[in-house]
C-alpha cells in the first residue's frame, strides 16, 4: 500500500487515474486540484472518503505543495493546462501551471526524496505529414507548435534536467488524444456528442483531415499504474493504442451511432498552426513493461462514451453555453 498525491485528479485524465488506482490497488490518494474551469469534483463522487481527500489548491504553491509531497510516496503530475484553443487565446495560465507549477512539483520532489511521475502529451513531438509512415518514439525531436503544447515540452525538459542534477526519482509517459467519459466539452469528442445531443451541428476545423491518435483515458490509466511500479527512473513511455482517426471520419461515426445522416456537419474556421496528425509507437512500453490496451474496438468506445453524456447531461449541461458562445466568437 502506498499514498499518492495526485495533482490534477479532479480533471478529465486524473479523475480516471483515481477511480482507476481505487479499483485496482489498496493505494490511498490525495487529490491536489485548483478546480479551474476544467476541474470538477463531480467527477470523484462515489470514491470512499477514506481513501481519497481532496485538497484545492494551486501546484505553483509551494506552501500547499509541500507538506503534500513530503507526505506522499509517489507524485503522479495531471495538472495543467490542457486545451490548445485556450491556449492560442491566452497563454499566460499555460505558463504558470504547466511551467511554474511543475517546477514547483519538482523542487518539493527533490527535497523530500519522493518519487515523481510526469504525465505528459506526443504534441511535444509536433506533428506529421498524413502520408508520412513514421510515427513518434522516445527518440523523436521535441517540435511543439502550440502554447500548450510548447510549455508542456518545457515541463518535460524540467524533469529531464531535475533527474539528471539532482537525482530526482523521476520518470515520463506522453500519450496521445484520450477520449472517455466526464471529458470537457470544449474538447473535440465530447463537443460534437453533446452538439448532436442539443441539434446543434458537428464542426469541423478546416477540412477535417487532421488525425489524432485515440486512446480509451481507462487504458491511458492501466498504463500510468504499470510504469509507477515497473517503470525505470529517468526514462520516457510513450503510451498509445494504435487509434489513428481522421477528425471527419469521428465525426461521421458519432453521427452514425446517434442515427443522423453523415454529412450533417459544418466546416469552420480552421486551428491557427493547426497539427495535421499524431501518431504514437509504444512498442517500449508494451515490450519491456508488458502493458497492453483493453479497448481494441474504437467505435464501441465511442459508442459507450455518447451513452454517458446521453445520461450525464448534469455533469456537462453547465459548461456547453458558455463554451460554444467562446467557439462562436472565433468562427468556429
Ligand atoms: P483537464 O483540463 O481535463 O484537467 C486538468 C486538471 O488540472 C483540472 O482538474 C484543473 O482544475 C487542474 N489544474 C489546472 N491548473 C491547476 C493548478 N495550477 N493547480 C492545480 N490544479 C490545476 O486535462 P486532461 O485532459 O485531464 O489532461 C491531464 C493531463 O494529461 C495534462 O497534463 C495533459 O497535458 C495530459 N494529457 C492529456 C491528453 C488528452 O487527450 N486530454 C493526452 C495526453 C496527455
Ligand atoms: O495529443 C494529446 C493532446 O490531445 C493533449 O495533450 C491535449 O491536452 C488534448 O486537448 C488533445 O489536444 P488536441 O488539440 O488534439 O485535442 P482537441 O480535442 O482540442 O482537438 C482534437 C482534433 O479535433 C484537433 O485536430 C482539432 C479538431 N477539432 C477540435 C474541436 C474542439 C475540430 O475539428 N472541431 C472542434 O470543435
Amino acid at each position: 500500500m502506498a499514498h499518492l498525491l495526485v495533482t490534477g485528479g479532479a480533471g478529465f485524465i486524473g479523475s480516471n487515474f483515481v477511480h482507476h488506482v481505487v479499483a485496482h490497488t489498496d493505494h490511498t490518494v490525495t487529490v491536489l486540484d485548483k478546480l479551474t474551469y476544467a476541474g470538477n469534483e463531480a467527477s470523484l463522487a462515489g470514491l470512499p472518503e477514506e481513501r481519497v481527500r481532496l485538497v484545492v489548491g494551486d501546484i505553483a504553491d509551494p506552501g500547499v505543495v509541500d507538506p503534500l509531497v513530503a507526505e506522499a510516496d509517489a507524485v503522479v503530475h495531471y495538472a495543467a493546462e490542457s486545451h490548445n484553443d485556450n491556449s492560442l487565446h491566452d497563454p499566460r495560465p499555460f505558463l504558470d501551471t504547466n511551467i511554474i507549477g511543475t517546477y514547483t512539483l519538482l523542487e518539493a520532489a527533490r527535497r523530500h526524496e519522493t518519487r515523481f511521475h510526469h504525465i505528459s502529451t506526443d504534441e511535444v513531438y509536433g506533428d506529421l505529414e498524413l502520408d508520412d509512415p513514421a510515427r513518434f518514439t522516445e527518440n523523436t525531436p521535441y517540435n511543439p507548435s502550440s502554447p500548450y503544447s510548447s510549455t508542456k515540452a518545457g515541463s518535460d525538459l524540467l524533469v529531464r534536467a531535475w533527474v539528471r542534477s539532482f537525482g530526482v526519482q523521476a520518470t515520463i509517459s506522453n500519450c496521445s488524444n484520450n477520449y472517455g467519459p466526464y471529458q470537457h466539452v470544449e474538447k473535440f469528442i465530447p463537443r460534437q456528442i453533446t452538439n448532436v445531443l442539443r441539434g446543434i451541428r458537428p464542426k469541423l476545423y478546416g477540412k477535417g483531415e487532421n488525425v489524432r491518435d485515440w486512446i480509451h483515458a481507462d487504458d491511458h490509466s492501466s498504463a500510468v499504474l504499470t510504469i509507477l511500479d515497473k517503470g525505470k527512473i529517468g526514462e520516457t513511455y510513450l503510451i498509445g493504442a494504435d487509434g489513428e482517426k481522421d477528425n471527419k471520419s469521428v465525426v461521421e461515426m458519432i453521427l452514425q451511432i446517434t442515427g443522423h445522416p453523415t454529412d450533417a456537419y459544418d466546416l469552420v474556421t480552421d486551428r491557427p498552426g493547426h497539427d495535421m496528425r499524431y501518431a504514437i509507437d509504444s512498442t517500449k512500453l508494451r515490450t519491456e513493461l508488458g502493458w497492453t490496451p483493453t479497448y481494441g474496438d474504437f467505435a464501441a468506445g465511442l459508442a459507450a462514451t455518447i451513452d454517458w453524456y446521453r445520461e450525464n447531461e448534469a455533469w456537462w449541461a453547465p459548461a456547453k453555453d458558455g463554451v460554444e458562445a467562446f467557439y462562436a466568437s472565433k468562427g468556429q
